[in-house]
This record gives structure tokens, sequence and C-alpha cells, in this order.
């Protein structure tokens, strides 16, 4: 008999509140939205609201708010952004101490409670947080993955589809790598509507766009004093609908490597295609000599950010 999927969102904040509109409008499936019992009320408040939003637009979802593991058992899909985001002047690897504690905590309850579910991690900093929800939950890597380079490329191909004065729904990029400072926006790979955006923008142009794509998160903490959250939970939602719709899109993501681009025991941004089985194949793909350096220096800052958590 056909069921509904269930969707647990651990963390009810900024973009917890907004994965649950989306999976709602969606219709994914009924969505728990959870948090700790300090934010308990939050996030029963947020359930109801959005579930009253769906007699308006209309849409047919359950959301319940809770600080219940057990109303998150047996969910199909699990998207974690519980933790605490950045603030100005903050990088990503300084909350490596508290949300490290965290991810650990959440981790042990998704194994017990959601054993079989497809496990999609957003906190950050992100490569250490999902390498950690894989090692404590010890489920397959077809089923931990980060999200980011979906966000990473969204910001690339907003900016060069500004800049190309084109639509941003023609513009196609790829971003690769640790998601921090390092990560590897990749050019040689972008495209607008099939033509290479290295014959339509000047490289001084495309070196500074690939800047601001570096700084993307950054640009925006500054601006609110807090993350982004509209795009990350599209980001999310995007993966989590491929698996519940065995899309197999092809997505950047942060995947568990062994072996592939001759690295191992790591998570980073890859190209991957997310169906119905999870990550179901790593792409490989050929990169310029400068791209591939700068992968290696990604995944060294990667490394280090492993080494630093393991001493936690
Ligand atoms: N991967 C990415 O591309 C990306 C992009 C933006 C933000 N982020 C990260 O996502 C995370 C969440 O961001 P946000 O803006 O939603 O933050 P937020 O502060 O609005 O929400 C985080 C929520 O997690 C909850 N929480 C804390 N401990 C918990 C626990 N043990 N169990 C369940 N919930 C718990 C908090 O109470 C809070 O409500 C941050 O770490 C941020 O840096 C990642």
């Amino acid at each position: 008999m056909a069921r509904r999927h269930k969707i647990a969102l651990i963390g009810a904040g900024n973009i917890g509140g907004e994965l649950a509109a989306m999976a709602a409008r969606h219709e994914l499936g009924d969505v728990v939205l959870f948090d700790i019992p300090e934010k308990e009320s939050l996030a029963k408040g947020k359930a109801l609201d959005l579930e009253q939003m769906g007699s308006v637009l209309p849409y047919d979802a359950h959301i319940t708010g809770t600080a219940n593991w057990d109303d998150c058992a047996g969910a199909d899909v699990v998207i974690v952004t519980a933790g605490v985001p950045r603030k100005p002047g903050m990088s990503r690897d300084d909350l490596l101490g508290i949300n490290l504690k965290i991810i650990r905590n959440v981790a042990d309850q998704v194994r017990s409670k959601c054993p079989n579910a497809f496990v999609i991690v957003i906190s950050n900093p992100l490569d250490a947080m999902v390498y950690e929800m894989k090692k404590v939950t010890q489920f397959p890597r077809e089923r931990v993955v980060g999200m980011a380079g979906v966000l990473d490329a969204a910001r690339f191909q907003l900016f060069l589809a500004r800049e190309l004065g084109a639509s941003v729904k023609d513009v196609r990029a790829m971003v690769l790598g640790g998601h921090g400072d390092t990560m590897v926006p990749v050019t040689s790979y972008c495209t607008c509507n099939g033509i290479p955006v290295r014959q339509l923008i000047a490289a001084d142009k495309l070196n500074a766009i690939v800047e601001r794509t570096r700084q993307g998160g950054g640009e925006i903490v500054k601006l609110m004093g807090t993350s982004a959250y509209y795009a990350p939970a599209a980001a999310a939602i995007t993966m989590a609908e491929a698996y519940l719709h065995d899309d197999k899109r092809l997505l950047p993501a942060a995947a568990y490597l062994d072996g592939e681009y001759g690295f191992s025991d790591l998570y980073m941004g890859v190209p991957v295609i997310i169906g119905g089985k999870g990550v179901e194949r790593i792409v490989t793909i050929e990169l310029s000599a400068e791209e591939r350096a700068n992968l290696e220096k990604s995944a060294a800052a990667v490394k280090e950010l492993l080494d630093a958590s393991k001493k936690l």
C-alpha cells in the first residue's frame, strides 16, 4: 500500500522553517519540525502557521512541531540544521566546537529512530558535520550527504547571469571542494545554455565573480547578521525531492570519498547523482591543472578541519 512520506527537520530555526514551508508546498509528505525543549513552542507555532497556510494555497501536509524524538521515528528523509549559524566576522570553522557536540547527539538519535532515512546535513562547518553524521550513524555513504554545492553553485549562477544580462535559468555551473573559502567554482564547466561562459565573460570579470562566490555566504551574514536561509532551504529540498521522486539529478554535493578524485575518508563537494537509492554515483570529471590544484588545496583544508574535530 502506498503511504505518505515523512520528512524530519532537525532544527526549527531559520532554515528549518523554510524547509518545512517548501516541503509542504511541494507536497513531499508529512513534516516533523524538531527542536530542543526550549524551542518546542516555536517549532509548534511554525508548524501550526504552516498548516494554516496550506488551506490558503492550497496544499495538504500534516506538520508537527516537537521536541520529542519519537515523533521523528521512521522518517524517510532527515534534514539537519541543528546548531548555531555564523555571526558577522566568524568563519564557518569557528562553529566547530559547539556544533560538533550537537551533531553527535542528533546523529545518535537518527541512528536509533530513523535507521532507514536518507540524511541531508546542512549545519556548519558542513564537511566536518556530515563526516561526523556518517561516523556516528554508521549509515552507508549513499544515505548521508551534505548540502553545500547546490547553494554555492546557485550563488555562482546568479552572479554569472547578472553579468551576462541573461536569465539565471539558463546558466549552469558547478562548485566543488569544501564548503569554505577554499571552495572551487569550476569555470571550465559553466555554460549559458550550452555556451561556455569563458567565451562570454572577460577573464578579470570571471575571476571577480569566482571570488564573490567564495565569499557569498559571508556577504549575506554581513548584511543580515546571520546566515542565509531561503536559498539553503531550496537547495536541500531539491536534494530531498531527487531522492523521494527518484529524479536522478546530477548535483554538486558533499559526498564521502573513497578514492574518487584521489581522496579518501573525507566528505567534499563533488558532482553526484541523487536518486531513489540516495547518492547513486559519484561522477568524476576532468579538471584543468589550476582547478585540480585548487581542489587539492580545498581537500587539505577539509582534512585539517577533520583532524581538529577528531581531537574534540
Ligand atoms: N550548508 C550550507 O550551505 C549552509 C548554509 C547556511 C547555513 N548553514 C548552517 O545551518 C545551520 C542552521 O542555520 P539557521 O540559520 O537555521 O540557524 P538557526 O539558529 O536559525 O536554527 C538552528 C536551530 O537548531 C536548533 N538546535 C540546536 N541544538 C539542537 C539539537 N540538539 N537538536 C535539535 N535542534 C537543535 C536551535 O535551537 C535552532 O532553533 C547553521 O550551522 C548554519 O551555519 C549551512
